[in-house]
C-alpha cells in the first residue's frame, strides 16, 4: 500500500516519469501493461453506448462522459510507462489494430435497450467491471516495484473505486422496479464470464504480437487468454479477490460481510490461484512479448 490517498482529476503531468527505473520492469508485468493499456484506451465507444442506454438524462450522461475521459486517461498513462519500458512499443499502432478487430455489437448498434435487460442491470454489469478494475489494480500496485507504475496503479485504482461508487449510486437512483436478486446475481454472473471474451485475450494479442509476426503468430483466442491470464492472475493476493467478491456482492444487494459472500471469495481465491498456476505452467518458456 502507499498509504497516499488520490483525488480524482489528476492528469499525466501529476505522474514522477523522471523516477522510472527500467531496471524494475518485469515482463510479464510490461505485457500485461499494454494489454490494459488498449482495453481502458476504448473506452469512449462504452460512453457512446451507455449514452444511448440513459438517453434524456444529460447529467448522468456527462457524468459518464467523465468516467469515460478518466478511463482513456488510464490508458495514456499506463501506454506511456509502456512506451518507456519498451521504446520500440507504440500505443496508437497497437490500438489501431485492437479497434478494427475489436467491435461487440453493442457498440456499433443505435439500440437504446441496455444488453442488460435494463438500466438497473447495465450498471449491475458496470459495478462488477469497476470492481475487477480496483481490485486489479491494486494488486498492481501492491505487487511492483517499479516506483513509477506503482503511483500509476495506485492513482487508477483510487479512479475505479469512485467508478465503481458513481455506478452503484445511478443503479440505486433508477426509476425502475428492483429486480429480482436472482436476477441481479445472473446478470453479474455473466458480466464476470465475459472476462473470458475476445476482449481481454484480443487486446493481450495486438499489445504483444509485433503486426509482422501475425502470420506466423496468429490470433487463437484460448491461447492469448492463457497467455494474458498468466500475466494477470499471479498478481493477486488473498485480500484483493475479497474485496472484490465483497464489492460485486454489494452491488446484487448480497451482505458484503456475510458468511455466503466470505464463502465466495475463498471459491474465487482457490479458483484464480489454481488458474493462475496452470497457465503459468502452460506458458512457461514461451516469449511474453514479441
Ligand atoms: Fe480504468
Ligand atoms: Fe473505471
Amino acid at each position: 500500500m502507499t498509504g497516499t490517498v488520490y483525488t480524482a482529476g489528476w492528469s499525466l503531468g501529476d505522474i514522477p516519469w523522471n523516477q522510472f527505473d527500467p531496471s524494475k520492469v518485469e515482463p510479464r508485468m510490461l505485457a500485461a501493461v499494454k494489454a490494459a493499456a488498449l482495453v481502458e484506451y476504448n473506452a469512449p465507444d462504452y460512453v457512446a453506448y451507455l449514452s444511448r442506454v440513459f438517453q434524456g438524462d444529460e447529467k448522468l450522461i456527462a457524468e459518464f462522459e467523465g468516467w469515460g475521459r478518466e478511463e482513456a486517461q488510464h490508458g495514456a498513462a499506463l501506454a506511456r510507462w509502456a512506451e518507456l519500458a519498451d521504446p520500440a512499443w507504440r500505443l496508437e499502432l497497437a490500438f489501431a489494430r485492437f479497434r478494427a478487430g475489436y467491435r461487440p455489437a453493442h457498440f456499433t448498434g443505435d439500440d437504446a435497450v441496455s444488453i442488460r435487460g435494463s438500466r438497473r442491470g447495465e450498471m449491475i454489469a458496470r459495478c462488477v467491471v469497476e470492481s475487477g478494475t480496483s481490485s486489479y489494480y491494486s494488486a498492481m500496485r501492491d505487487v511492483t516495484d517499479e516506483p513509477v507504475l506503482k503511483e500509476i496503479a495506485a492513482r487508477i485504482a483510487a479512479d475505479e473505486f469512485r467508478h465503481y461508487k458513481l455506478f452503484l449510486a445511478t443503479m440505486d437512483a433508477q426509476n425502475e422496479a428492483e429486480l429480482p436478486f436472482w436476477r441481479k446475481l445472473s446478470v453479474a454472473l455473466s458480466r464476470i464470464n465475459e472476462s473470458d471474451d475476445d476482449e481481454l485475450a484480443y487486446a493481450f494479442y495486438c499489445a504483444n504480437v509485433a503486426p509482422s509476426d501475425e502470420a506466423a503468430k496468429p490470433y487463437i483466442r484460448s491461447f492469448y487468454a492463457k497467455q494474458s491470464f498468466a500475466c494477470t492472475g499471479r498478481i493477486y493476493r488473498r485480500h484483493h479477490i475479497r474485496k472484490l467478491v465483497q464489492m460485486v456482492a454489494k452491488a446484487i444487494g448480497a451482505a458484503p460481510q456475510s458468511r455466503m459472500t466470505e464463502a465466495a471469495a475463498s471459491l474465487m481465491w482457490r479458483v484464480l490461484r489454481l488458474r493462475a498456476g496452470l497457465a503459468l505452467k502452460m506458458t512457461a518458456g514461451e516469449t511474453v512479448t514479441a
